[in-house]
C-alpha cells in the first residue's frame, strides 16, 4: 500500500513515496542515487526503533550504511552540531558523489539536509521522515536550516532531496503529543486551500490519528500532494509558498514567548495560530466568523489547543506577542504580513495588517 507523488522542479524533481512497509525498501529505493558508503543521520530516539531496518535494507542493496546518531531535540539544530556532523561526514571519506540519508523528524531533516547542501558544495540526499510533521511538511520542499541565538531557522539554504520515503508505519512509535502536533499541519492544508479535504478531515481525522492505515495514508499523501504542487510553482517562496505559513506568525510569537520549550510544541502553536488568523480574518470582515468556529471545533475535536488560554502556565501577554511579531522576518515598516483567509480553504497573503486589529484579537 503506497502512493507516489512527484515534486516537479525540472532537473531537481523528485518522488515522494508514502505508504506502509517502506523502510524495508529504503535500500532498493535509493540504490539508483547512492553507491558504497551511505551515512544515515538520525537521532537517538529514532535510532532505537527504526535505524536497523533502514541499515539492513541499505546493506541488502549492496550499500554500506554508517549511522550517525545525534541527540534528539531542537537544540541539535545549531552551529556546533553542524560542525561536528560535517567533521564526521568528512572523516568518513564521503566524496563529491556521496549520498546521505536523513532518518528522523524535522530536526534531523533540517540539519542533515543543510550538511548535504554545504558538504563539498552540495551532495545528494534522501529524506526518510519519521514524524507526522516531517512526513507532511518539512521533508518536502528542500528548506534546510539551523537556529542561531537570534532565532529559529535563520541560517539555511534550499537543497532539494533526491527522494522522500515516508513510511506511515513508523508513526506507531511516535508519542501521541508529537502525532497531534504534526496533525496541525495537515489541518492547515485543508484550511488554507482545500475546503473539501477539510470536510473529509472533520469526519475522518480521529480515525486516521487512531491508526487507521488507509485513512492515514490518504491524509498524509493528500497533504504531500498539496505541498508538492505549491513548491513546484513557487520553490523559493516568492509568492504562493508563503500560504503554507498560515497561522505561523502567531505561532512563532507563541513559541518565542514560551521559550521554544515543551510548554508548546510547534504544531500546537500552529493550531492556536490558525484559529487566531481566522479570527483576525473575521474581525477584518474578510471571512465568516462561522468558519473560524468550525476550524476551532475541529482542532478541539482532535485535542489540539485552540486559544491563548490553552497554553499551559501563564497566559502569553498580547504586547509580548506583538513584540515578537514585529521582530519576525515578516514585519515591514511597522505593518505586519499575515496569511489571512476569505473562508476555509481560501487563504491569501495580506501584507498590510494593522497592528490594532492584531491586538484586538490577542486581547479578546
Ligand atoms: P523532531 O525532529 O524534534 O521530532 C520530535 C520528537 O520525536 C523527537 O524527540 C524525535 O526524536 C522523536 N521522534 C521522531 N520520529 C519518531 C518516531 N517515529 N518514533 C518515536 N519518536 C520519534 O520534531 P519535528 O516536529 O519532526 O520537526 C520540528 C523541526 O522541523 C523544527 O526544527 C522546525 O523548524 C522544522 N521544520 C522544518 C520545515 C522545513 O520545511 N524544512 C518545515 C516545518 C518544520
Ligand atoms: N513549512 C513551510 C515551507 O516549507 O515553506
Amino acid at each position: 500500500m503506497s502512493e507516489q507523488i512527484r515534486v516537479g522542479l525540472d532537473e531537481r524533481s523528485y518522488t515522494i513515496h508514502v505508504g506502509s512497509r517502506l523502510l524495508e525498501r529504503t535500500g532498493a529505493l535509493v540504490a539508483q542515487f547512492a553507491h558504497g558508503l551511505v551515512p544515515v543521520v538520525t537521532d537517538r530516539h529514532v535510532a532505537q526503533f527504526h535505524l536497523e531496518p533502514v541499515a539492513a535494507s541499505l546493506r541488502a542493496a549492496g550499500l554500506n550504511p554508517e549511522p550517525i546518531v545525534l541527540e534528539p531535540g531542537e537544540g541539535t539544530k545549531r552551529f556546533a552540531e553542524l560542525e561536528r556532523l560535517l567533521d564526521t561526514l568528512l572523516d568518513s571519506g564521503l566524496d563529491r558523489e556521496g549520498f546521505i540519508v536523513a532518518l528522523g523528524g524535522g530536526v534531523i531533516g533540517d540539519i542533515a539536509g543543510f550538511a548535504a547542501a554545504v558538504l563539498k558544495r552540495g551532495i545528494s540526499w534522501a529524506q526518510v521522515p519519521t514524524t507526522l510533521l516531517a512526513q507532511v511538511d518539512s521533508s518536502v520542499g528542500g528548506k534546510t536550516a539551523i537556529n542561531t541565538r537570534q532565532g529559529k531557522n535563520l541560517v539555511g539554504v534550499f537543497h532539494q532531496p533526491r527522494i522522500v520515503i515516508a513510511d506511515i508505519d513508523v508513526l506507531r512509535t511516535l508519542p501521541r503529543r508529537e502525532l497531534l502536533s504534526g496533525y496541525a499541519e495537515i489541518a492547515k492544508y485543508g484550511a488554507l486551500g482545500d475546503a473539501e479535504f477539510f470536510a473529509w478531515l472533520e469526519v475522518c481525522a480521529n480515525a486516521a490519528l487512531a491508526g487507521g492505515a488507509e485513512k492515514r495514508l490518504y491524509m498524509v499523501a493528500r497533504s504531500c500532494r498539496m505541498k508538492a504542487e505549491i513548491v513546484g510553482r513557487d520553490e523559493r517562496e516568492s509568492g504562493e509558498r508563503a500560504l503554507l505559513n498560515l497561522g505561523h506568525t502567531f505561532a512563532h510569537a507563541l513559541e518565542a514567548a514560551t521559550g521554544y520549550s515543551d510548554r508548546l510544541l510547534h504544531g500546537e502553536a500552529v493550531a492556536i495560530g490558525m484559529v487566531l488568523a481566522f479570527r483576525l480574518s473575521a474581525e477584518l470582515g474578510l471571512a465568516p466568523a462561522s468558519d473560524c468556529e468550525r476550524l476551532k471545533r475541529h482542532l478541539s475535536a482532535v485535542s489540539l489547543p485552540v486559544g491563548l488560554a490553552d497554553v499551559p502556565g501563564e497566559r502569553p501577554d498580547a504586547e509580548t506577542l506583538i513584540g515578537h511579531m514585529m521582530q519576525d522576518k515578516k514585519a515591514k515598516d511597522g505593518k505586519l504580513t499575515f496569511i489571512l483567509a476569505r473562508g476555509l480553504g481560501r487563504a491569501f497573503i495580506a501584507p498590510d495588517v494593522p497592528i490594532g486589529a492584531v491586538r484586538a484579537v490577542l486581547t479578546a
